[in-house]
């Protein structure tokens, strides 16, 4: 779904770009090598922002509980 009319710019392109390490908006659009220009869709941007991050985080979250989880099995053998 297209997000940025003017930048031609993709729902897909700001998970893509938060799967890349942006956390801001003008990071989102620097991924791909654009700005805002109307600013029309900077609310949506945002709003994908925020969910990607939250997705990201709950996902490194859950990666650091399994490992730690890893880390107490290991520990009860040894
Ligand atoms: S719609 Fe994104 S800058 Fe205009």
């Amino acid at each position: 779904m297209y997000i940025c009319s003017c930048n031609g710019l993709t729902d897909h392109d700001v998970s893509a770009a938060v799967e890349a390490g942006a956390t801001r908006p003008v990071e989102v659009y620097a991924a791909r090598k654009c700005r805002a220009q109307c600013g029309n869709c900077v609310k949506g941007v945002v709003c994908i922002l925020r969910e990607a991050l939250k997705q990201r985080n709950a996902a490194a979250a859950m990666a650091s509980r399994e490992i730690a989880a890893q880390q107490d099995g290991s520990r009860a053998v040894a």
